[in-house]
């Protein structure tokens, strides 16, 4: 086991570049040339490749880190046992790691040919027959000096070739899939005149030996490392965190703040180009966000249940997919909270089976509820917000000055709401006469449509069937729902002892951008004791 510092490489006269992404964490097993750090200069990224395959013992820099030609950035545990093979590796080192050297030509070289020039592929290091995987300009296009001409792909990296200076591009001398070498004439541009002098020097050197180093071509340092970055810059092997971009691409995804790793690349071998970024963007601009939270909700993925067992597929009945599109709304819409009481219906309950049901016709029925709409007509009175809707720019309220009560009915296809309307003006056994007639109708499938329509409050009992407390989903657009659960007998403390008392559960959920918790706990309490004393009911 040899144990290897790994180093910012030449960054050909850069003195300080970022540390932008670590790739690895220490403990990973890394293969030769996986991409361990990622440093950006305000021209270009650059991926620092592994030299060799092995085992990151130390990370010696962090993400924001400035580093230099030479910096450590980590240790790394190679597998090499026997001096030879750490000269191997060692050996590999050099030619793999992204050293900026005399061997490697930084920016495109130009041939004059007098009314226009030729821009050529720079010293590829050794590499030869490389693919061009994008033409990146259009011709006509007028380039600022750097700005991606073409893009070169080996089976190891990328690599953007530049324009050497600004200029209109003429004309390209090479297509989509064309194999290249260094020297291969890939366009040709023009430049201004002042270019021409101010570039002339390089530009006949090139003319007299078309492939040139660095040192010799390169009109500025930062220009070194916008190829040598590129020639690496996608140098990766795929793995979880790698994308496979070229450093024009990694740079606008940065500008424009993309993960590239959520983008999918359509280039040879999943490479990201630009269109995809460019794709990825308008479609995320495009996906329409939830109606108010302004975020775009995942899809649940389709899961095969067969796999587990006998299955059998129904269509949902028209009532209940309304019901689960509204529900889904309100739920995802609404910030809503449940405010938990108990009123005391003993005496309510003693009136209505004893001296009531006396005095009613026989085909007349009254449950608690009747009861219970009347109380929260009363509450609804006393407490306006808990009737009223949020406007839809959500900028006023909108207080209603009618009490229409809604009353959740389930019914063998789904759950249906008939209103009972002006229920202020309505006596209990009014309101008992008509919501059996209503919950028989919505059972028979005979509800006109406009017999559910303009709620202003609903109320959800669950009472004849059990259950101690449970959490509504507000109606939208009304602010609250009653929630009754089973009245069942309970040991209450009358200051002196315990007595059974005839205690029935409320759950008043509301809309919390309408109503405050303190607001909520007033209206439920007030609603409990009008429940609690049947002549605040009766009058
Ligand atoms: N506590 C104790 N007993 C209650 C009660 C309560 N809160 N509410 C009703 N009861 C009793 C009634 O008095 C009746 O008893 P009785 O026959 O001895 O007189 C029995 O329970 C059945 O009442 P029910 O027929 O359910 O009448 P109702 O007026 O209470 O309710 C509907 C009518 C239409 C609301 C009801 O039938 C219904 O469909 N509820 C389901 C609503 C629903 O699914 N909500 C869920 C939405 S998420």
């Amino acid at each position: 086991m040899t144990m290897q510092n790994v180093t910012v490489p030449d960054l050909g006269g850069i003195e300080q570049v970022e540390v932008i992404e670590i790739s690895v964490a220490v403990g990973d097993r890394v293969a030769a040339e996986d991409t361990l750090i990622v440093v950006e200069s305000d021209k270009a990224s650059m991926d620092i490749p592994s030299p060799a395959a092995g085992i990151i013992r130390s990370i010696d820099v962090k993400k924001g880190d400035k580093v230099s030609t030479g910096s450590v950035v980590l240790s790394l545990e190679i597998s090499a046992d026997t001096p030879a093979q750490v000269a191997a590796v060692q050996a590999q080192n050099q030619i793999v790691n992204p050293q900026i050297t005399d061997a490697v030509s930084p920016v495109a070289p130009a041939v004059n040919t007098g009314a226009s020039e030729q821009i050529c592929v720079p010293d590829l290091g050794g590499m030869s027959q490389v693919s061009v995987i994008e033409l990146v300009a259009k011709e006509g296009d007028s380039l600022n000096a750097e700005a991606s001409l073409i893009v070169l792909e080996s089976d190891k990296a990328s690599m953007d070739v530049p324009a050497p200076r600004a200029g209109v591009l003429l004309r390209y001398l090479v297509k989509v899939g064309d194999k290249v070498n260094s020297g291969t004439p890939i366009a040709e541009m023009r430049f201004s005149a002042a270019e021409k002098i101010s570039a002339a020097q390089p530009a006949v050197a090139v003319a007299q030996k078309p492939v040139q180093s660095a040192a010799q071509s390169a009109p500025a340092a930062d220009k070194v490392i916008t190829a040598a970055a590129a020639l690496n810059a996608s140098d990766n092997l795929p793995s979880g965190k790698d994308v496979h971009a070229g450093p024009a691409v990694r740079m606008l995804a940065r500008e424009l703040g993309v993960d590239l790793t959520q983008v999918k690349g359509s280039g040879p071998r999943n490479r990201i180009l630009k269109e995809d970024l460019q794709a990825f963007v308008k479609q995320k601009m495009q996906q329409p966000a939830a109606a108010a939270g302004g975020f775009a909700l995942p899809e649940l993925p389709a899961e095969d249940f067969s796999r587990f067992g006998p299955v059998e597929s129904k269509a949902l009945s028209k009532i209940k997919l309304a019901t689960a599109r509204n529900m889904r709304i309100s739920w995802l819409t609404i910030p809503q909270v449940t405010q938990f009481d108990e009123a005391d219906i003993t005496a309510l309950e003693e009136y209505r089976k004893g001296p009531m049901a006396a005095m009613l016709p026989a085909d007349v029925k009254v449950t608690p509820l009747a009861f219970i709409t009347k109380a929260c007509v009363k509450a609804l009175q006393a407490f306006p917000a808990f009737n009223s809707s949020l406007s839809a720019d959500g900028q006023s309220l909108i207080y209603k000055g009618y009490y229409h009560v809604g009353i959740a009915v389930d019914t063998p296809d789904g759950l249906v709401v008939p209103v009972i309307k002006d229920a202020d003006k309505k006596s209990v056994t009014d309101i008992a006469r008509e919501s059996s007639l209503l919950a028989a109708k919505a059972r028979d499938k005979k509800l006109p449509l406009d017999a559910m329509a303009g709620a202003s409050f609903t109320i959800s009992s669950l009472g004849g069937i059990g259950g101690t407390a449970f959490t509504p989903i507000v109606n939208a657009p009304q602010v609250a729902i009653l929630g009754v659960s089973k009245a069942s007998i309970k040991p209450v403390w009358d200051g002196k002892q315990f007595a059974p008392r005839l205690m029935l559960p409320l759950s008043v959920s509301y809309d919390h951008r309408v109503v405050d918790g303190a607001e909520a706990a007033r209206f439920t309490r007030y609603l409990a004791e009008l429940l609690s004393d049947v002549r605040h009911l009766l009058l």
